[in-house]
């Protein structure tokens, strides 16, 4: 079965606190939208990308992998739900409401193919996600103090990443809902489908799928991006 990647790619990258997007930042010799982009051209019954860029997004073209013809571009929206959606808009006009879509971040170039394959062979809605290593608290602020509420049983906590998977028409449908009912709660495909009553399967990911948030996660990247290079040439 083939499906459409959906790339948000209009953020600012604020916490990263660069002079540019932190999609357009170097990494190993290369901006790292590109890195991703090139990783998504390699997975297994791709159709297309559609990446949504900010309106003011001059750097985008400039990339060699702009003139692929599966790349296709959007201008995305002020919260990541709205960039996704403009894509999903561009999508709907041209492939049926059954075609299945991935949305993948900008910021994720890391991810293994086999975790994609992974996803592929699960349910219709999905999403690769890590299960949580520390030990979650649930917060709450007091006399202007922030404090332990309760404990979360971490067995059953998992921390959602990229690709999320969904056919085109039910995502369109309950992102455009969830985002007129409750806009702040819908950050990621996941919570939209959730509020829907759907439960998308969760799908362990390799570690290396974090996303690039921080300056230390450049570092990072950069680390495993050269071991790989190593890696595949003994
Ligand atoms: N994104 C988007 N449109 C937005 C906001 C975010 O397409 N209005 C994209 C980002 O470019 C990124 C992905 O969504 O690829 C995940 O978002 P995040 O990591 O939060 O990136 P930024 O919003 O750019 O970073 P920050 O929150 O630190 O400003
Ligand atoms: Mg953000």
């Amino acid at each position: 079965t083939s499906y459409w990647v959906i790339v948000p790619a209009a953020g600012a990258g604020k916490r990263m606190g660069a002079d540019k997007p932190k999609q357009y930042l170097p990494l190993s010799g290369k901006p790292l939208i590109a890195h991703t982009l090139e990783n998504i051209l390699h997975w297994p019954g791709l159709k297309g990308i559609v990446v949504a860029i900010a309106a003011d997004d001059t750097e985008f073209a400039t990339l060699r992998c702009a003139q692929d013809a599966r790349i296709q571009t959007v201008t995305g929206g002020a919260e990541r739900a709205d960039s996704v959606l403009a894509a999903l808009d561009y999508l709907s006009e041209r492939e049926a409401p059954e075609t299945s879509i991935l949305v993948h971040d900008a910021a994720r170039p890391l991810v293994r193919v086999a975790d994609i394959r992974k996803l592929l062979a699960a349910a219709p809605m999905a999403l690769l996600a890590q299960p949580a290593s520390d030990t979650v608290k649930l917060s709450q602020t007091r006399g202007g103090k922030t404090e332990v509420r309760e404990t979360l049983p971490r067995d059953q906590i998992w921390l959602a990443q990229t690709p999320q998977k969904a056919p085109l028409g039910k995502l369109r449908e309950t992102l455009l809902q969830g985002l007129a009912e409750n806009s702040t709660a819908i950050t990621d495909e996941a919570s939209a489908l959730e509020r829907a009553g759907f439960h998308p399967e969760l799908v362990a990911a390799c570690r290396s799928n974090f996303k690039i948030t921080h300056p230390a996660d450049l570092l990072l990247a950069e680390a495993l991006l050269q071991h790989r290079a190593v890696e595949s040439s003994l």
